[in-house]
């Protein structure tokens, strides 16, 4: 396994953001709804993108993936089986299945299993798709389904935890090819849910409100092949941005959409930062030498992304004075506590409250990554902390972020990849 040995950098000049993987992975599975060919732009070149595109394969598509540009053509006759080898290491795999069960009239698609960052079951998918009329049974930790005779509905898709990404997704998908009108209410409003639903539209879809509660869809006959270019990865930008507050390094992070980030923008400012935005997607960050604490609570979208919870708290360890965290969306997603602490950091939780008394510095350790967003937070402490940091089992941050230590080191930021 592939470790990051870090020591304290200053950062210096611009970023540029990719494209977004968590918009990428459910357009990829999207392509399942045609025969025609359909070309994707600014792709991230990234583990979770090969795995999907692995996945297609085996679903009987060709899929050719080079610059940034993907393309997928049926090849064979479509298949229905997504395997647990597959989408195990992948929760956006999952995104198959209302794809197979509009275009293929059945899917077996391997549950994606329990996950780090807490439980995270798929009951609205499931409820999602038996609504529009899928027969769907789990055996041996496959779920499978038959959807013959899918017809239109209206679905309240509100979970305990709010909205769900990839259940609107999922039903968002399956209905496209259904009969009549779906109706989704408490459907995710995430950009690339949005994106999503642009991207079935150009397919020739019938959709209305998409990145709103209420999602309209109605039902067409078949979808064709089109070209899209994927939305900038609003994750990776506010990675950049939790980098610059923690080393209180000036950055300009360019190619991100910046009214997709208001409530990180927001939080940054509290904590100091002067940010100025141009043309809506290049942010230019000049952090204040003094951190200011803030409370951050992780919400979907347009919340603050759990997504970005561990960089944050990275930077608030380093504030003056005390944040506290509630995490909303993920109440066990603290991995990343317990290694940072071990640099000295003074976070405190109690279920899905973290209180954070901010301290002057951090000091370098060896410190082991537990889920992708943890391990980049993980890193940001590296560059942060005094002496030298090494982060463990990186491999989950290659699963997200294009070219990390490329990017980090024209920066000026001091990271080497070893082995462990
Ligand atoms: C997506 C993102 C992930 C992000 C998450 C929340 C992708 C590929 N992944 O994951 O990076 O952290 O959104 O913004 O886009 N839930 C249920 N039942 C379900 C489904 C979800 O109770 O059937 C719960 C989850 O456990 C969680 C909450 O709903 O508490 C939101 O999860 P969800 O939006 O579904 O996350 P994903 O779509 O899996």
């Amino acid at each position: 396994m592939d470790k990051f040995v870090i020591h304290k950098s200053a950062l210096r000049g611009s970023v540029s953001t990719s494209g977004s993987k968590n918009a990428a992975l459910p357009i990829m599975a999207a392509t399942l709804l045609t025969d025609d060919k359909c070309v994707l732009h600014n792709v991230p070149d990234l583990m979770d993108i090969r795995t999907m595109a692995d996945i297609l394969r085996v679903l009987g598509k060709k899929v050719i993936f080079e610059h940034g540009t993907m393309q997928v053509t049926a090849e064979k006759k479509g298949k229905y089986i997504a395997p647990y080898e597959l989408v195990r290491t992948m929760r956006a795999s999952f995104c198959a299945m209302g794809p197979l069960l509009a275009k293929q009239k059945k899917a077996k698609v391997s549950l994606p299993g329990g996950c780090v960052i807490g439980v995270r079951p798929v009951d609205l998918h499931i409820k999602g798709l038996e609504a529009l009329g899928a027969k769907i049974k789990v055996d041996a930790g496959y779920c499978i389904g038959e959807g013959k005779d899918l017809k239109g509905k209206v679905i309240y898709l509100g979970g305990h935890f709010g909205s769900s990404v990839l259940a609107t997704d999922n039903v968002m998908m399956a209905a496209t090819l259904a009969k009549g009108e779906t109706v989704i209410e408490y459907a995710a409003c995430e950009p690339e849910t949005e994106a999503l639903g642009l991207f079935l539209k150009n397919m020739g879809a019938q959709i209305s409100g998409e990145g709103t509660p209420i999602v309209r869809i109605r039902g067409v006959k078949s979808l064709g092949g089109c070209e899209f270019k994927i939305i900038p990865d609003r994750i990776e930008a506010g990675t950049f941005l939790a980098a610059s507050l923690a080393t209180r390094s000036p950055l300009t992070i360019k190619g991100a959409n910046a009214l997709h980030l208001t409530s990180v923008l927001e939080t940054a400012r509290k904590m100091g930062a002067k940010i100025t935005i141009r043309d809506n997607d290049d942010m230019v960050v000049v952090p204040s030498k003094k951190l200011l604490p803030a409370n951050i609570t992780t919400l979907p979208y347009p919340g603050f992304p759990t997504d970005l919870q561990a960089q944050f708290m990275v930077a608030l360890t380093m504030a003056d004075g005390i944040s506290m965290i509630t995490e909303k969306i993920y109440p066990d997603r603290f991995m990343h506590i317990a290694e940072i602490n071990r640099m000295g950091a003074g976070v405190q939780r109690s279920g899905p409250y973290s209180i954070v008394e901010g301290r002057d510095k951090l000091y370098g350790a060896q410190i082991k990554a537990s889920d992708l967003r943890a391990s980049a937070a993980l890193v940001i402490a590296g560059l942060a902390a005094e002496g030298k940091t090494e982060v463990m089992r990186v491999y989950h941050i290659d699963r997200g972020y294009e070219k990390i230590e490329d990017k980090i080191r024209a920066l000026g930021g001091k990271v080497t990849r070893a082995k462990e």
